[in-house]
């Protein structure tokens, strides 16, 4: 039963979703990019504005950033950070995700004691195991002729390659989803008291499960990254509640996204039969392929920084203080950089340009993992699955930050 709490919540969130469909509708484009039509499909809306001004004031506050060159610029401003002048920590948001929410000297201090597991000598030794886990998934969709490349191969290939480099025991796929999904949702912020609650569960119970292998890894260590990160708690270089909030970032980062690179890649690739030709008469152009969808259509759309010293972007001033929404995914169609960018091209020689991957102090921590996950998945399909065809038009989830989908149905 909902208590009156979560009523009063409930119509406080859903009046402000309210208020910015009547935005969209007098066409704000940051109030435009979370209502349909234009979440669905925000590429005209991108393409109308990179004929105007690369940065836009939005009737929310924030500026947003459209051009790839404003991105960029505010993303690797030092200056610019994740967290407001004096604003709120972390701590008191609705989910602690470590370091993607803190700022130097937090940020480089613990993104440093997560590096060591995502080196290149590291990730070249899980290109075994991703081609295990890949294969096992394809035979079992290829022997059922028909299949949901989401939740049968996109969202269990991430899965497994992040539990893995954790050194998670026993996983449960529907589990995991879940809490991506809970997670995920969550970065455009909460709607509903439902959506509030199952966050909720869902950060606890990720909680309780790291919590359990801390203490196992503790008395019995192994060569995974909580193993490692133990050893650091250990020398007093984290705390324990820092450990746990970082570990809850790597597991969701590692798959909510990846997901998203493999399903959004093949639904392009569908969608383009020449492309996909392509790619099956040549699958080493794999790599390339992944830099292409990263580019067409970003699986992290949106993120944001708060200049701590006024600055100028996109010929604004923008005075210290100011939230500037980022739209990695329209800086990935600025036809400035990317020459007739609504056009899919596998072999697209500067595609690699795209900020999907962010850039700066943050750029992603795990995008050698993600790239690597994403060739051996292309390729295998490729390769294995050549006549592979959609079953049904695919579902898209309802989310604005992370772009993807929930089912795609397909048949080989
Ligand atoms: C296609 C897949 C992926 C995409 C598109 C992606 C995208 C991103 C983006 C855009 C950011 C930075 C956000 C910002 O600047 O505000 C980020 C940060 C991060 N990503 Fe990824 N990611 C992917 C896969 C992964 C994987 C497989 C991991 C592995 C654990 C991972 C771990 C991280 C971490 C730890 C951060 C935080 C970095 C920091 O704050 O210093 N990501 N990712």
């Amino acid at each position: 039963m909902p208590t009156l709490d979560d009523l009063r919540l409930d119509l406080r969130l859903r009046s402000q979703h309210g208020l910015t469909w009547l935005f969209a509708q007098a066409g704000d484009p940051l109030s435009r990019i979370d209502h349909r039509p234009w979440r669905d499909n925000p590429y005209p809306l991108f393409a109308r504005m990179h004929a105007g001004r690369p940065v836009v004031r939005s009737r929310l506050g924030p500026l947003v950033a459209v051009g790839h060159a404003a991105n960029r610029q505010v993303l690797r401003d030092r200056d610019c950070r994740v967290r407001a002048p004096g604003g709120p920590s972390p701590e008191e948001g609705l989910v602690d995700l470590s370091f993607l929410q803190r700022d130097a000297p937090d940020h480089t201090r613990l993104r440093a004691l997560a590096r060591p597991a995502f080196s290149p000598r590291r990730i070249e030794g899980y290109r075994a195991g991703i081609q295990k886990v890949t294969d096992r998934l394809l035979d079992a969709a290829a022997a059922r002729g028909g299949f949901d490349l989401v939740r049968d191969f996109a969202a269990p290939l991430p899965i497994a390659v992040i539990s893995e480099l954790l050194g998670i025991p026993e996983v449960d796929n529907e589990r995991f989803l879940r809490y991506g999904n809970a997670l995920g949702a969550s970065l455009d912020g909460v709607r509903s008291a439902r959506q509030y609650r199952e966050l909720r569960r869902a950060a606890h119970e990720i909680d309780e499960l790291f919590a359990r292998l801390i203490e196992r890894r503790r008395a019995d260590p192994g060569e995974d990254a909580v193993s490692a990160l133990v050893t650091s708690l250990e020398e007093d270089r984290l705390t324990a509640a820092e450990l746990r909030t970082m570990a809850r970032l790597l597991l969701i980062a590692g798959f909510e996204t990846t997901v998203n690179l493999i399903g959004n890649g093949v639904a392009a690739l569908l969608r383009h039969p020449g492309q996909w030709e392509r790619l099956r008469a040549d699958p080493g152009l794999a790599a390339g392929a992944v830099e292409e969808v990263l580019r067409f259509d970003s699986p992290v759309q949106v993120t944001g920084r708060y200049p701590h010293r006024d600055i100028e972007v996109g010929g604004l001033a923008v005075p210290s203080g100011t939230p500037v929404i980022l739209l990695l995914g329209a800086a990935g169609r600025d036809p400035a950089v990317f020459p007739e960018p609504d056009r899919f091209d596998i072999t697209r020689a500067n595609a690699g340009e795209h900020l999907a991957f962010s850039a700066g102090a943050h750029y992603c921590l795990g995008a050698p993992l993600a790239r690597l996950e994403g060739e051996v998945a292309l390729r295998a399909l490729a390769e294995r699955l050549p006549g592979l065809k959609a079953a049904a038009v695919p579902t898209r989830r309802r989310t604005t930050t992370i772009r993807g989908y929930s089912r795609f149905p397909v048949r080989t």
